[in-house]
């Protein structure tokens, strides 16, 4: 057997959802051994592929006519490494050694994701920095950190606005695009065209009482200047676009007390701007939706979408909107910029939910393999990313091939004489109440639910974020830039600069 094939065949076992096309469910089984991992040529011939495939590879200076930006929201490291262990042993692997699609990039780096007040992120003030460039304080979206959270006058007052990619990309004639597991009004996807000094004013009702005369964050994604200009918007959340006195789709009021159904209002303003809308709400219609559209909202849910291991047969997947969202968006021959959110890798473990947490993450990976099937490289930056961390560790000390979702080796229970989880949190709902200051049997409880929260150490009815650095992994042209260790705001500069939009240095501007 030459270098070549024994090389090849390591990388279609260390990689099962790498970008030859080879779809996960297709792939065949290797035998669960560590029978090659024992020969020490097994991990020589496997690091000089890998240093090959990096020696040989040329820096992409070309423009990036197009770029994808994938954010796990709440995507942490370990979040990596345990689903890389979840999605391995699925498919017969041991899979420690597995990676994740974007795992395979050429390019990755660590991001700071604290905000102008607060030490850990959150969602609203990290997808302000990524997505615009500027920090920002947590709870707020589009603005400086000269605006507080709640601070309605701050955000009246336009000079405290900021936007970013979607502007950037949409004045230099490209399309643009959000594809979302959550609410398309959910902080994340908002932080791409809204300008809001609360997160949670995501519709009129969630306004504070006392008169205050700032514009919610839905009705800002069909009036608002970038948001009106959006091209594809994908995920869930139509009670807020919908009065109090009208159903949706699913026979579920909305919750909006000024009377408006923003779903008319967008079809009406999307028509009036020339171009060719469509609304649907489930994902028969959406893939059936041809290239006479150019313009498209779906809205698959009343509130966020469901979780994947939870999902129906009407309930679009992330893989399947983001390449609805390409091919709509793939008509301009200017390029695109689309923004594909994970965002329910974050509420599974805000709830100690692991099992959840995991499958998401899966399929943001899926989601990347999808578009990678898609696009042209050569001519499309590809970025993945998280906004910030979560408490969750990964303890030892397991035999390879563990569940992950299990106990470790319960040869070694801890001092309490009582076993331990491999995932654990250092907060949050999955604190288990003392009995005689006893630490609970987890041998008594039933991990295989996918509801099940897995142990804290402090209770909290929600487990937080976490300040660590979060992963950047990047692919195409210009990918290089992402390297390094930096400032989270950083990121949308180095895109704009491989893209050739916005008013900062460029690659065609220098
Ligand atoms: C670890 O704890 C479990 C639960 O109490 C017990 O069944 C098991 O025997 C213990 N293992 C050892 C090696 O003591
Ligand atoms: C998990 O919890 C959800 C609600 O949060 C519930 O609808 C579902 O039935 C539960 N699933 C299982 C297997 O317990
Ligand atoms: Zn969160």
């Amino acid at each position: 057997m030459s270098l070549f094939n024994i090389c090849s065949w390591t990388c279609v076992l260390v990689c099962i959802a790498c970008t030859s096309g080879r779809s996960l469910t297709s792939s065949k089984p290797q035998p669960r051994s560590l029978l090659d991992e024992k020969n020490k040529d097994h991990w020589r011939i496997q690091a000089q592929w890998t240093l090959r495939s990096k020696v040989s590879v040329p820096l992409k200076t070309n423009v990036a006519k197009n770029v994808i930006f994938f954010l796990g929201d709440g995507m942490s490291i370990t979040t990596l490494a345990a689903t890389r262990v979840y999605l391995g042993r699925k498919h017969g692997y041991l899979g420690e050694e597995v990676k994740l699609s974007f795992e395979t990039f050429p390019f990755t780096g660590l991001s700071k994701t604290y905000c102008v007040d607060n030490n850990v992120a959150d969602s609203a003030c990290s997808g302000t920095a990524y997505l615009t460039g500027v920090k920002a304080n947590s709870g707020t979206v589009g603005l400086s950190g000269a605006v507080r959270r709640g601070d309605c006058e701050g955000q009246r007052d336009t000079t405290n606005s900021v936007t970013g990619l979607m502007d950037w990309a949409q004045q230099a004639g490209k399309s643009t695009g959000i594809v979302t597991t959550t609410r398309v009004t959910h902080a994340t996807p908002a932080a791409a065209y809204a300008h809001s000094a609360d997160r949670k004013w995501e519709a009129d009702v969630d306004m504070p009482r006392h008169g205050l005369r700032c514009e919610d964050i839905a009705s800002q994604l069909v009036r608002g200047r970038v948001g009106s200009s959006i091209d594809v918007v994908l995920g869930g959340g139509r009670k807020n676009f919908y009065p109090t006195t009208e159903k949706d789709a699913q026979g579920y009021f909305g919750i909006r007390n000024d009377g408006r159904n923003l779903i008319r209002e967008w079809l009406l303003r999307k028509e009036s701007l020339g171009a060719r809308p469509k609304y649907v709400y489930n994902k028969h219609d959406l893939q059936n939706i041809d290239s006479t559209y150019n313009s498209v909202l779906g809205l698959f849910s009343s509130d966020h979408m469901p979780y994947h291991l939870e999902a129906e047969e009407d309930d679009p997947t992330l893989s399947e909107m983001t390449q609805k969202a390409i091919e709509i968006l793939s008509q301009n021959k200017n390029g695109y910029f689309l923004f594909v959110e994970g965002g329910r890798i974050d509420t599974a473990h805000h709830e100690t939910k692991a099992r959840k947490a995991l499958d998401e993450t899966a399929e943001l990976a899926k989601a990347v393999e999808a578009a990678l099937r898609l696009v042209n490289i050569e001519n499309t930056l590809i970025v993945v990313t998280s906004d910030h961390s979560h408490t969750m560790t990964y303890s030892g000390y397991s035999k390879r091939g563990t569940d992950i979702l299990g106990l470790t080796n319960t040869k070694y229970n801890a001092s309490d004489n009582l076993p331990y989880s491999t995932l654990s949190y250092a907060n949050g709902p999955g604190f288990k109440p003392h009995e005689d200051f006893k630490r609970h049997n987890l041998m008594l409880d039933d991990m295989n639910n996918l509801n099940y929260t897995y142990p804290s150490l402090v209770p909290l009815p929600r487990e937080t974020h976490g300040g660590e650095d979060v992963a950047v992994f990047a692919k195409g042209p210009w990918s290089h830039l992402f390297s390094g260790n930096y400032e989270q705001n950083y990121i949308p500069h180095a895109i704009a600069y491989a893209s050739c939009i916005g008013p900062g240095l460029t690659t065609c501007k220098l």
